[in-house]
């Protein structure tokens, strides 16, 4: 056989503007890996048919979104010169694979995956009744993983019940129907910080619903009003001269996961660094203003090469139509050749050729004899 591609395929439900946690803890390790050579295929995949299964009545809300989400990807340096983004609904290879997946899964195994127990409890769907397609999503997603052959997907540290289901999925497969499908693994975010960036209230996700969110796509007055009027601090920390604490302080978190050395250079160098600053603030003497201030300094410098990438696609949505069209025509061709191996394997493939009619009439004179 020859040797493995290194394939990479992840993926976002399109049901909001990126933000900040998206940045912090996807995106930018996306471009970090598109740019780094590493990989044979990169490919993203919106998945607006996994947004529906909890937004079936509103799937306005979701063909807004696609827009808004591949806006984002442009803007924070996704090229889809080197990177595929195409739209799961177009690709109705996933569709069948996920079909035969579901005989794979039993539903006591469904119930037991940890993010989908939490999700249902979140949307309240343990009351009000559980659609069918939203508790078998992640077969689905299994269905996206291996239509791609994907070898590592990168996602958050939530998503990795999907891809351990996925895994079983493969073994299952393999294991009835011959080796077919590419076995996956998750690549998760290395260090604390980039696996969950609190809101700036300090709940645990930034979260639409919460107004908690610091968009990809805020203007620097609207970032400014979030870390000024919304941003937990300490709140021990009353007077200046007080001793703080740096720990589950969320300005002091964010830092972590955007500062630079030479932010410090150019907005507040009286630090080399966070340490520095970390440790004055321990000992009392540094404001919270100051540290905001310095906070917003960096934000804007991280979002500002965003909004501008953004605000230019934004003037030519005729393009970004035409690249997630392409994308999603190129997927297409990988889908199927994938669905078509499937079919293959399971000897389902009656219309490739007609070898079938050969297997069918010495059966039917067999059974004469
Ligand atoms: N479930 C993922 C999320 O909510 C989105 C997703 C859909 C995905 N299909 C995928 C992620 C395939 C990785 C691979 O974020």
């Amino acid at each position: 056989m020859a040797e493995q591609k290194q394939i990479i395929l992840t993926g976002d439900r399109p049901t909001g503007r990126l933000h900040l946690g998206h940045y912090v803890g996807s995106l930018k390790r996306r471009v970090e890996l598109q740019n780094s050579g590493k990989f044979d295929e990169i490919n993203i995949l919106i998945a607006d048919d996994q947004a529906l299964t909890d937004n079936a009545d509103n799937p306005g809300k979701i063909r807004e979104n696609i827009i808004n989400v591949v806006l984002d990807y442009l803007s924070v340096g996704l090229d889809p010169e080197k990177t595929t983004i195409c739209v799961q609904s177009a690709l109705p290879a996933l569709h069948a694979l996920t079909f035969y997946y579901l005989n794979l899964v039993t539903t006591a195994r469904l119930s037991r995956n940890p993010t989908v127990k939490a999700e249902i409890q979140m949307r309240g769907f343990a009351d009000e009744g559980l659609p069918a397609g939203f508790f078998c999503y992640p077969v689905s997603q299994a269905a996206d993983i291996t239509a791609f052959d994907a070898t590592v997907v990168p996602v958050g540290e939530d998503q990795l019940p999907m891809i351990e289901q996925t895994r079983e999925i493969v073994e299952k497969f393999n294991k009835i129907y011959g080796e077919t499908l590419v076995m996956p693994k998750a690549m998760i975010p290395e260090n604390e910080t980039q696996r969950r960036l609190p809101g700036v209230d300090g709940k645990a996700k930034m979260s639409k619903s919460l107004g908690n969110c610091i968009y990809l796509s805020d203007d620097a007055k609207t970032v400014k009003k979030q870390v000024n009027g919304k941003m937990f601090t300490d709140p021990q920390h009353l007077k200046i001269e007080d001793p703080g604490h740096t720990e589950g302080n969320v300005v002091f978190t964010y830092l972590d996961a955007l500062c630079t050395d030479e932010h410090f250079g150019r907005y507040l160098s009286d630090y080399a660094n966070l340490e520095e600053m970390k440790e004055h603030y321990r000992r009392g003497g540094l404001g919270d203003g100051t540290c905001k201030k310095f906070l917003i300094s960096v934000l804007n410098e991280t979002l500002d090469p965003i909004r501008t990438a953004r605000a230019e696609w934004e003037k030519d949505i005729d393009t970004v139509y035409d690249i997630i069209r392409a994308g999603t025509l190129k997927a297409q061709e990988t889908t199927n050749a994938t669905l078509a191996r499937v079919r293959k394997a399971m000897r389902i493939n009656y219309f490739d050729d007609r070898a079938i009619v050969k297997e069918w009439d010495k059966m039917l004179k067999a059974a004469k004899q």
